[in-house]
């Protein structure tokens, strides 16, 4: 028995940051920030604006597209690393917020890696006959944890919230196969000490540096490539899939540079490579689904393509799901 995405779904923030809206605090410009990452505008929260809200909303819409209740529901799994407590953990906010009582609920922390963490997480469950129906999310907030001040960092994060029903399922569709890496060696990459109180823009709360997203950028960027192209390959080995067989890859929206040069070496043309980073920026765990969202919603996807996801975030961490849809 496997597993099969049957529905998505997506929130964003009400407010839109655009590179020109940073350009009167920051010295930076709207050029810059478009020709070294692709980003154009992203989301962010409000201080009124509760991210397990925008989850909750995620993941309302996919399972209405499923034509499912919260209380068909068998499990709850976040890929997060932004939740407001540190417990109750950002599942189990969530899972109040949709009346889902009393199935389990929990996070996966593998910050911008944490959906394609949280979908083979759920899938083995539904391998091993644990669960049915699961919701799968990715939610992130990571604007509310930069220094404003490094404009390095803070142009790059979005927040926003994907969500994903996969049910299980016999048969030649749904998750061929999944592979997960890590390196905590690699910690000081991309960290972030405390999160806790939340400092949206709107707000006169400012994160002290210290306690901002700290971020060796062009060292992540070499190792994002690499680490994405090779994860890719070898899933697709696993799979027993010729590379040049996948219709689509949705991957991580961190920078259009990274994807393209990833896309590159794996040797796929760009109407292959889904990329959506104008509108959103790096919106970490939910950037994945988010795409995926999307990219259902724009015919980009069709009844029987492979579809492959990979991404590469703090940890490090990275990793790759190969689907039928
Ligand atoms: C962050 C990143 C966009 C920086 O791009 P880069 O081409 O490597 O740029 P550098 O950091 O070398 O900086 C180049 C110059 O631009 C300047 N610069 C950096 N950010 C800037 C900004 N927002 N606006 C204007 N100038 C900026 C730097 O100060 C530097 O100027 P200098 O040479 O005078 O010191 C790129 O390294 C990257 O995307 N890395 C991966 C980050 C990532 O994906 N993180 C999440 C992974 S999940």
């Amino acid at each position: 028995m496997g597993s099969r995405i049957i529905a998505t779904g997506r929130a964003l923030p009400r407010t839109a940051v655009t590179n020109r809206d940073l350009e009167r605090f920051m010295e930076t410009s709207d050029d810059w920030i478009r020709s070294r990452t692709g980003i154009g505008q992203r989301y962010t929260l409000r201080s009124d604006e509760p991210l397990a809200q925008l989850a909750a909303a995620a993941s309302r819409t996919a399972l209405e597209r499923a034509g499912l209740k919260p209380s068909d529901l068998d499990a709850i799994i976040v890929g997060t690393v932004s939740s407001e407590f540190a417990f109750p953990s950002f599942g189990c906010q969530v899972q109040t917020l949709l009346g889902a009582d009393s199935i389990p609920a929990y996070d996966v922390a593998a910050a911008c890696s944490g959906f394609i963490y949280a979908l083979s997480v759920a899938d083995a469950h539904m391998r091993a006959g644990d669960f049915a129906k699961v919701l799968v999310i990715g939610a992130d907030a990571l604007s509310t944890f930069v220094d404003w001040n490094d404009r390095r960092t803070a142009v790059l994060f979005g927040d926003g919230a994907g969500a994903a029903v996969i049910v299980s399922e016999p048969g030649p569709r749904g998750l061929l196969s999944s592979l997960l890496r890590s390196s905590g060696r690699h910690w000081d990459l991309l960290s972030l000490r405390a999160t806790g109180v939340r400092a949206t823009l709107d707000t006169e709360i400012r994160r002290n540096p210290d306690d901002a997203i700290k971020m060796k950028g062009p060292e992540l960027f070499k190792i994002a490539v690499k680490s994405m192209e090779e994860v890719s390959r070898q899933v697709a080995e696993r799979a027993r899939i010729n590379l040049g067989d996948v219709s689509l890859v949705v991957g991580h929206q961190a920078n259009m540079r990274i994807i393209k040069a990833v896309a590159e070496r794996l040797g796929l043309p760009p109407e292959k490579v889904f990329i959506n980073i104008e509108r959103y920026g790096n919106t970490s765990a939910a950037s994945v689904p988010i795409a995926l969202d999307e990219a259902v919603e724009l015919g980009r996807i069709h009844d029987g393509d492979l579809v492959m996801l990979n991404a590469c975030g703090g940890g490090l961490t990275w990793g790759a799901n190969l689907l039928r849809w």
